[in-house]
């Protein structure tokens, strides 16, 4: 939440520094859409513009009042807690005495406090955000003097909460600092100038060489210099690395929407997750599994902890891990985690599954997890984030960037990811042999051949979604791992149609949500495979049950399959043969282009659904 860029180089009195941040913050929009803002420092001194709504009003603003050309800037790209989307509210703030501004991701909970100290400097902010506060506090800091990273060590041992902030000092525009606790900051490091950004995303236009920080630390970037400190000013060493996508992968590519580019790079996504992953012999070498083999033949049980989309992910590891390995698996939503107090010892393996590697709500359960003593394993898409810097092992999902907020590829690609985890599992505990392993990998090697074909279902999936831009509820079904599934479809349909979308268990539906069910109601079926004939015919049952109530019925179903076929009044075909625990990796599509369809009829911004963002660093 929230998109923070910053710059400096070496060049005085030059446009780079606002064309860098702009661009960088374009990049980050998906961060976060309430407001946006920018702050150039150099011979001119320290000059802001910052306007309410998305980053278009801000370079309207910008080309009505342009800013003088400087050395550094940073920039803002907002997803509002306090206070509203106003302009006032806006970031960056500047200080009482205009000598710094400041940008922040992130929720400082000790903010009353220090706004009650302003007054007994006679400070009284302007904005309702907590952000200015600090902004003050660090001015306030300044004033007893040294620099602004002594100034900034100061203040962020007095902050709590979490925060990314960025600072910028009017009378030194050759240096940016900025604090990083429990939300996100990455260094890119060019030459004659550096970067800095809350993910990669921010300056890969630029560079693709980057340095990644720790928990509680300061950076102070210069155009060829990068110091890291902790709070207490003791010198740093960050971590460097390289990003692995380049600036195409995140350019919509000849697409209407990011979100359509993504569903189509699903294909790719899988391929890229399995690549490397297997040896000749048909068995799996997982690079990054850093917890030893003696602690994961001890493992009794397993936590799945995720938030939204990923959560359904684990809901599907869930079946696939306890049918491969033997072991119990939980789901649960992070942010219910460590509220619960979680029986997890150091006989549970904690698995966290993250997208971007910031979620909030996943990180704090992994540190709760970890204070147990129990091993944390994350699968996540962004390399060099706070999840997977704090887990004890890595599996990269390797989906590429995900721009637009509905998450797509990526949940295809922690699926496969978890299907590798499972697999590695039953190989190491002696649950499948090799061959059998070798089996299901050759499977999921056909996976994106599958999903390929699925995608050919577009313009029928879309004709059904323009038939239906009056609803306003739609129910999805599924049993197994179409379970998850339904409960992915209606969060898709949610989040970017707004409308009224509920999955459920197709069992569950006789125990009460029957109820809801009224003539012309759309209700999405996602029918198992026939070569499983119990669950195959209780789903049969299911939509034969709602059918026979009046609900419109689409169903997701095999090929072939002539029992669906007769109850339903539109029918998706998946391919023919797909292993039972693979078939969300096909289901899923047609759920996801339906909904992105329904949303672009009514008129919505797909990519950027209201109220959302991409990236959820408060809890
Ligand atoms: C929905 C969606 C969210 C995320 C959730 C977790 O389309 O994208 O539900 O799945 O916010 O995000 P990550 O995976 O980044 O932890």
């Amino acid at each position: 939440m929230c998109g923070i860029v910053g710059y400096v180089g070496s060049a005085v009195a030059s446009n780079r520094p606002l064309d860098v941040v702009l661009e960088g913050l374009a990049r980050l929009e998906y961060r976060g859409y309430d407001s946006a803002g920018v702050a150039v420092a150099g011979p001119d001194g320290m000059k802001v513009a910052k306007k309410a709504g998305r980053l278009d009003n801000l370079r309207g603003e910008l080309a009505e009042h342009p800013l003088p050309a400087g050395e550094a800037a940073i920039g803002h790209t907002r997803w509002a807690t306090h206070g509203g989307p106003t302009d006032a509210n806006a970031h960056p703030h500047v200080s009482y005495d205009g000598r710094v501004a400041v940008v922040h991701n992130g929720i400082i909970e000790n903010f009353q406090q220090l706004r009650a100290e302003l007054a007994d400097h006679g400070v009284t902010p302007v904005s309702q955000t907590d952000t200015e506060v600090a902004a003050h506090q660090l001015a306030l800091e300044m004033s007893h003097g040294g620099t602004l990273l002594e100034a900034m060590c100061r203040l962020a041992s007095r902050l709590e909460g979490s925060f990314t902030f960025v600072a910028l000092d009017r009378d030194d525009p050759h240096a940016i600092v900025a604090a990083r606790r429990n939300s996100p900051l990455v260094v890119g490091l060019g030459e004659g100038e550096n970067y800095l950004g809350s993910d990669v995303a921010a300056f890969v236009g630029q560079t693709r060489h980057a340095m990644e920080l720790g928990q509680d630390q300061i950076v102070q970037v210069t155009p060829d210099s990068v110091r890291v400190v902790d709070f207490k000013g003791n010198e740093q060493t960050g971590r460097r690395f390289e990003v692995d996508w380049d600036v195409n992968a995140a350019v919509k590519g000849g697409y209407d929407t990011f979100m359509d580019k993504e569903i189509h790079e699903a294909p790719t996504a899988v391929a890229e997750t399995l690549r490397g992953r297997t040896t000749p012999d048909g068995g799996l070498q997982l690079d990054e599994m850093r917890i030893s083999e003696a602690v994961l033949r001890s493992v009794d049980k397993i936590i799945v902890v995720a938030c939204g989309t990923a959560a359904y992910a684990g809901h599907v590891a869930k079946y696939a891990i306890e049918h491969w390995c033997r072991i119990p698996v939980e789901v649960e939503l992070a942010h219910e985690f460590r509220y619960r107090d979680p029986v997890v010892n150091e006989k549970t393996l904690v698995v966290a599954i993250s997208q971007s590697g910031e979620t909030m709500d996943t990180l704090m359960a992994i540190r709760h997890a970890r204070e147990q003593g129990s091993k944390v394993l994350a699968i996540v898409n962004t390399h060099g984030s706070t999840i997977a810097r704090e887990s004890d092992a890595v599996l990269y999902t390797h989906a590429g960037p995900e721009v637009a907020v509905a998450s797509t590829k990526a949940f295809i690609a922690q699926i496969t990811a978890c299907y590798l985890l499972g697999l590695y599992l039953a190989e190491l505990r002696g649950n499948k042999y090799v061959d059998e392993i070798a089996t299901y990998l050759d499977e999921l090697g056909k996976m994106p051949d599958r999903i390929e074909e699925v995608l050919g279902l577009e313009s029928d999936v879309r004709e059904l979604a323009r038939s239906m831009s009056d609803v306003t509820s739609v129910l999805f079904l599924g049993r197994h791992v179409g379970y998850p599934v339904a409960l992915e479809g209606a969060l898709k349909l949610k989040e970017l149609a707004y409308i009224h979308a509920e999955g459920f268990a197709a069992g569950e539906l006789k125990h009460g949500p029957i109820a809801l069910i009224e003539p012309g109601l759309p209700v999405f079926v996602i029918v198992p495979t026939p070569r499983r004939p119990l669950l195959h015919s209780k789903v049969i049952s299911n939509l034969q049950e709602v059918r026979a109530r009046g609900a419109r019925t689409i169903a997701i179903a095999e090929e072939g399959d002539s029992e669906a076929a007769s109850y339903a009044d539109t029918i998706f075909w998946v391919p023919r043969t797909t292993p039972t625990l693979m078939m969300p990796l096909v289901t899923v599509v047609p759920l996801q282009i339906f909904a992105s369809e329904l949303a672009r009829v009514k008129g919505y911004d797909v990519d950027k659904p209201r109220n959302l963002a991409k990236s959820v660093t408060v809890e």
